[in-house]
């Protein structure tokens, strides 16, 4: 599952962020090439702004020659995931939600991940190691510091994250209750399955699946891009 129903507040652009473009293309265009060039994915829900869902079907199907469903997002990420979640066939017994926020993530991560689920853990997701020193803070203005997170037990995850179907299933219905306000919903996916107290396995994420929040952030991924210059064979 692809998401892509945000409004990209903090970019500020006038076009949904998954439809801002990167050398040319929309963001949400490079995700689709990637999960299709994976060659483990059978077919793709994107969650869409609701007054733009024609624009990124067209981006989408344009990407890739796999089955696409469009799917109308949610007040949250969190809901938009349910939506996608709830438009599934029962059938399916492994999902990945991955972000249009993050471009460049590579077909290669993308079968890592499949790869970790398929041998029988229920979630695997990607992190990278923190650079920044971490503090939790008080809640004074200005705030105050009151304890500094041990770094090397800290990971900065990414997405896709691959899980069992029917745990992310299960997640969903008993985290419905955050998801109708983006500041009672969680950010990820795997927030919401070890709040079920079920493990969720880390494996090596990738610098170049940043997540696209800002202008600069895009200027990066530009960066990268040029970097890979089709390399992998890919737009
Ligand atoms: N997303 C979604 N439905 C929402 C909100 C977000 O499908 N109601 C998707 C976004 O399209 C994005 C991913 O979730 O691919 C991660 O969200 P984020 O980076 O926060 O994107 P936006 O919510 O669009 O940006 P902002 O928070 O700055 O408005
Ligand atoms: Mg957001």
């Amino acid at each position: 599952m692809l998401t892509a129903a945000g409004s990209g507040q903090r970019f500020g652009a006038d076009l949904p962020k998954a439809l801002v473009l990167l050398r040319g293309r929309p963001l949400v265009a490079h995700a689709t090439s990637r999960i299709a060039a994976s060659g483990v994915v059978d077919e793709i829900v994107v969650t869409a702004p609701a007054g733009h869902l024609d624009e990124v079907h067209r981006a989408v199907t344009r990407a890739c020659d796999l089955p696409v469903r469009i799917v109308a997002g949610g007040l949250s990420r969190q809901a938009s995931v349910a939506a996608g979640l709830a438009s599934l066939s029962p059938a399916v017994e492994m999902v990945l939600v991955h972000d249009a926020a993050r471009p460049l993530a590579s077909p290669e991560l993308i079968r890592r991940l499949v790869r970790a689920v398929g041998s029988g853990i229920d979630a695997a997701i990607p992190s990278v190691p923190v650079v920044d020193t971490i503090k939790e803070i008080g809640g004074g203005d200005p705030p105050v510091a009151l304890r500094t997170l041990d770094r090397p037990r800290l990971r900065a995850v990414q997405t896709p994250q691959a899980f069992r179907a029917s745990v992310l299933r299960r997640a969903h219905r008993q985290g419905a209750a955050l998801a109708d306000d983006e500041a009672t919903a969680v950010s990820d996916d795997a927030g919401l399955v070890e709040a079920m107290g079920v493990p969720v396995h880390l494996v090596e994420g990738e610098a170049a699946a940043l997540k696209i929040t800002t202008r600069h952030d895009l200027a990066i991924a530009g960066i990268y891009l040029d970097e890979m210059a089709g390399a992998d064979g890919l737009p």
